[in-house]
């Protein structure tokens, strides 16, 4: 089974892969071997990144795009197909929240969101998949939430946009399965990425109700969660296709 979960340089593209969740992602598979293509806005984060990984002899590519933009998801796929990367992977992580009642929702912010938890999946898809078909053992792993399959107050465009994921994974599942591309969703409970700290700091988040909620008593760590998106993307997981992964500490199971 060990040997499975190791990779020869394939390449992995995984958005959002600057911080956070994306980047323990990106870790655990380069420590597996992968080549990490990691995919943000922000190139000052992505350098940093990537210099930290170079530095432990990883490998690691980084591209500049707004995975939310259907040109800059264009531009990036071209990118990598004339790199003649084999690619066997897209981790499709890269996603954001804000808390509104939907009655006080603008339009224009249900938009924003809906493009960049749920369009940007699609176009990652769409673009990446003939590429995919195109090597052995290839996979997508959809970054969602526990919020995508039960609900959470004042976060409607959120858990539509999660739950849009989970259902769509299910549905690529069913069309590619019998080209042999696995497609997988992973739910996150609370994790302590810089995004979810972020929250914790403004009081937005408060930790005694959380932890109440975790089965475990705690939110997870980037790495617990990244470590089994690697899974999912290895070998290992050959015959695991259209599952919804609750990575959770046990706060859906009650
Ligand atoms: N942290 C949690 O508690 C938690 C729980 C459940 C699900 N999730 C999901 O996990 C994923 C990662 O979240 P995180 O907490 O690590 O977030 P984070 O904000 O710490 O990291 C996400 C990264 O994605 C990048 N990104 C955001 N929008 C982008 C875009 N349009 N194009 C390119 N890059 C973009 C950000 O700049 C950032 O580097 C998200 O999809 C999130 O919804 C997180």
């Amino acid at each position: 089974m060990l040997s499975k979960l190791k990779m020869q340089g394939e390449a992995v593209v995984i958005t959002g892969g600057g911080a956070g969740i994306g980047k323990a992602a990106a870790a655990a598979l380069c420590e597996m071997g992968a080549t990490s293509i990691i995919v943000g806005r922000t190139e000052g984060t992505l350098l940093d990144t990537q210099t930290e990984f170079l530095a432990k002899g990883w490998k690691c590519e980084i591209f500049v795009a707004d995975v939310s933009r259907e040109e800059d998801v264009a531009r990036l796929a071209k990118w990598v197909a004339d790199s003649a990367f084999e690619v066997k992977a897209i981790v499709n992580n890269a996603g954001n929240n804000f808390s509104a009642s939907l009655h006080e929702l603008p339009t224009a912010r249900w938009r924003e969101l809906m493009a960049t938890n749920l369009d940007s999946v699609y176009f990652m898809c769409r673009d990446f998949i003939p590429l995919l078909l195109r090597t052995k053992g290839p996979s997508i792993v959809n970054v969602a939430s526990t919020f995508g399959v039960i609900g959470n107050p004042r976060m409607p465009v959120y858990c539509a946009t999660k739950g849009g994921v989970v259902n769509l994974t299910r549905q690529l599942a069913i069309d590619y399965g019998a080209q042999g591309l696995r497609v997988n969703s992973v739910c996150p409970g609370s994790t302590l990425s810089p995004r979810y700290k972020g929250y914790i700091d403004k009081g937005l988040v408060k930790m005694d109700a959380v932890k109440a909620r975790i089965m475990l008593g705690r939110p997870a760590d980037c790495d617990e969660i990244g470590d089994v998106i690697a899974f999912l993307v290895s070998d290992a997981a050959s015959f695991v296709t259209g599952a919804t992964m609750m990575v959770d500490g046990g706060q859906t199971i009650h």
